[in-house]
Order: structure tokens, then sequence, then C-alpha cells
């Protein structure tokens, strides 16, 4: 890999106790979470709603890790000032979400935030192939995105074709798994290339005193 060996573990917190989310996004920053990742919903893109850039300026100040905003959204460009605003560090958009996928990442990364891309699970990895040099991340969906807890689609070849992508390019581009991720299927989508992990369930499934031992286990460490 070019980007580093280290693999990062980004927990979801769609899986968290909204009734107390400023602290369980402290909790995820002291048990190890390398990126708080942020799933925003519009009940239009995806069939679920969640929050918006209100709620992620509000937890802002939670923790100092960084801020990665996984935008189910649609349209998506009229939305980017405000997680910017917010405070977020890293924002990814859909292929799917939009017909100008090339304008939605100039945009993201004029405003001076790392720029990711996703990918739903029908969509092929070509699709991106004449944005690579726009982006910091690649977001591949290993589950139809709206809901946390389905079951990991084996889309290794998918990831293992990203990452030679990202390869050709010489450049450092975070490629990021997001769906069903369990230390089981975590062993697998590292072993295609991936090195940022995004788990809500398997991460917040026993309550904060194991979310430490959780995300370990994620990593491989245990
Ligand atoms: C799904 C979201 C995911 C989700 C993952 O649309 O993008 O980030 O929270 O949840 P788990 O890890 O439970 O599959
Ligand atoms: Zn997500």
């Amino acid at each position: 890999m070019t980007t580093s060996d280290k693999i990062l573990i980004a927990p979801s917190i769609l899986s968290a106790d909204f009734s107390i989310l400023g602290q369980e996004v402290t909790a995820i920053d002291e048990a190890g979470a390398d990126y708080i990742h942020i799933d925003v919903m519009d009940g239009h893109f995806v069939p679920n709603l969640t929050f918006g850039a209100p709620v992620v300026k509000s937890i802002r100040k939670c923790s100092k890790k960084v801020f990665d905003v996984h935008l189910m959204i649609s349209p998506v460009d009229p939305l980017i000032d405000d997680f910017v605003a917010a405070g977020a560090d890293i924002i990814t958009a859909h292929v799917e979400a939009g017909p100008h996928l090339h304008r939605t990442l100039q945009h993201i990364k004029s405003k001076g935030v790392k720029c990711g891309v996703s990918l739903n699970p029908h969509t092929p990895i070509e699709s991106i192939k004449h944005v690579m040099d726009d982006v910091d991340l690649i977001l591949i969906m290993t589950v139809n995105p709206g809901f946390g807890g389905q079951s990991f689609i084996p889309l290794l070849d998918k990831i293992a074709d990203a990452r030679e992508m990202i390869e050709a390019t010489g450049r450092n581009i975070d490629l990021q798994v997001d769906g069903g991720i369990n230390p089981e299927t975590a062993k697998q989508v590292i072993k295609a290339g991936a090195n940022v992990l995004v788990a809500g369930t398997a991460v917040f499934k026993d309550g904060p005193e194991h979310y430490a031992s959780h995300i370990k286990s994620l990593r491989g460490d245990s």
C-alpha cells in the first residue's frame, strides 16, 4: 500500500445512542477511533433520515479526531458549505447522487477539506476512473446505504480493483469500506487492500466499556 500500512478505524455514529451523542463521540475518541464516521441521510437518496450540519457542529467540540462526513444526500452541492462550516475534515459524496460528480468534487476541494467519493454496491469502479486525481478517499459501500446492521456484500474484487487504481496514481488515497464490517469481514477487506474500516454495529454493540476492545479487534490487533 502507498497509504499508511496502519489500519484506521472509523466508528459510525449511526449506531451510537443519539440521546447522549456527544458523550458517545468522546467515548469512541478515547477508545482509539481514528476517524469519526458521520452518516448524513436525507430520506430521499437513501430511505432513512439522520441529521444535518447543526448536529455535526454541536458534536465537533467532543473530539479533535478526523470528522469523516459521509453524505448520503441528493442534491449534494447546496449543503457542502454547511458541513465545512460545521467542522468536517473529510466530505464524501456519492457517484450516484447527481449528474455532475466532477463539479461536486471540485466544490468540496475548493473548501480546503479532504474530498471523498463513494460507490454503491452496484456501481462499477470504472465510474471513478476520471476523477482519481481529485479524490483523497474512495469509499466502497458493502451494503446498500441507509441502515446499520446489514450483512456484508463480499465485493472483494471491487476493493482490490480500487487498490490497484490507487497504486497507479502514486498518491495517498484512503480506501475505505463501509457496511457489515466485523472482525471476520475486516480481515477480508484488509487483505483486498482497504486501509480505513467503517463500523457501526461492531463497535457500539456492547456499550462504552467495550468500544476499545472492539476497535482493537477490527484492526486485527487481538
Ligand atoms: C450505511 C452507513 C454505514 C453504517 C454501517 O448506510 O453508511 O456507515 O452505519 O453500519 P454497520 O457497521 O452496522 O454495517
Ligand atoms: Zn457511512
